[in-house]
């Protein structure tokens, strides 16, 4: 890769546009191996300078992959009129293009990755790919043996075939307001449409509440409030990737 202008680099990465960008020089928001640098004319190699934007590290490729814990309340698209977006979340964050891999409902919470790298995004939702989903789900009544059985076994949630063998796990149950209420680990391995949702109301136990912790072999980083984000470390893409 040519050496490249610092304002060139830093626009490509999504941060702002070149006289956006030349202002954050400005402020010293921008450091290069470890030193702040104001001159957007600094020519830089992006593969061996290290490059950061207030403390995050840029990428020298054009991709990049946040771990979001999505909060309830914000829907998981690029845009909307009726409500936030989980993008809004990471507003400052560096990246052209950036994109929630797959939906989680806009009162569900947990693990959403972000990025712009297309064909990982595909790969992960490719249907024939059965990547693992697990989630918490609270719900309404008391789960039975038999509701596990159920739930593992695949059920009729209303499409052409029953839902694939999935894991159930019965955590606790509590008593709120005279309720019984579960909590149960499930993992399916595919992804339709309010799938957890519909898999409980077919067992008549309805989710209270949801949290996704892993996609595959990535499991949310339990350190990070529901809103807080921070990029996959060089290890989570690579077990991504595999
Ligand atoms: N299943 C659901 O019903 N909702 C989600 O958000 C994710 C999986």
């Amino acid at each position: 890769m040519k050496p490249v202008r610092l304002d060139k680099f830093l626009s490509d990465s999504g941060i702002g546009t070149r006289s956006q960008v030349k202002l954050l020089l400005k402020k010293g928001s921008v450091s290069v191996n470890g030193e702040i640098i104001r001159q957007p004319e600094l020519k830089i190699a992006p593969e061996s300078d290290t490059v950061s934007f207030q403390g995050a590290i840029l990428s020298h490729s054009e991709f990049y992959y946040y771990m979001l814990n999505k909060p309830a309340g914000y829907v998981s698209a690029t845009d909307d009129n009726t409500a936030p977006t989980v993008l809004s979340l990471l507003k400052n964050a560096p990246g052209r293009g950036l994109f929630p891999v797959g939906r989680l409902d806009k009162d569900t919470e947990g693990l959403l990755l972000i990025t712009n790298d297309g064909p990982l995004a595909h790969r992960l939702l490719s249907p024939k790919n059965h990547v693992d989903k697990t989630y918490l789900v609270h719900a309404l009544g008391l789960i039975t043996a038999d509701d596990l059985i159920r739930l593992e076994s695949g059920i009729d949630i209303g499409e052409k075939a029953p839902t694939l063998p999935a894991g159930a796990k019965l955590l606790s149950v509590k008593t709120n307001n005279g309720h019984a209420v579960s909590l149960v680990e499930l993992t399916i391995h595919e992804g339709k449409f309010h799938q957890v949702k519909r898999m409980f109301q077919a067992i008549g136990k309805p989710v209270l509440s949801l949290k996704r912790l892993s996609m595959g072999t990535l499991l949310l980083d339990e350190t990070l409030a529901p809103g807080e984000f921070r990029m996959l470390t060089d290890e989570e893409l690579a077990n991504l990737r595999a």
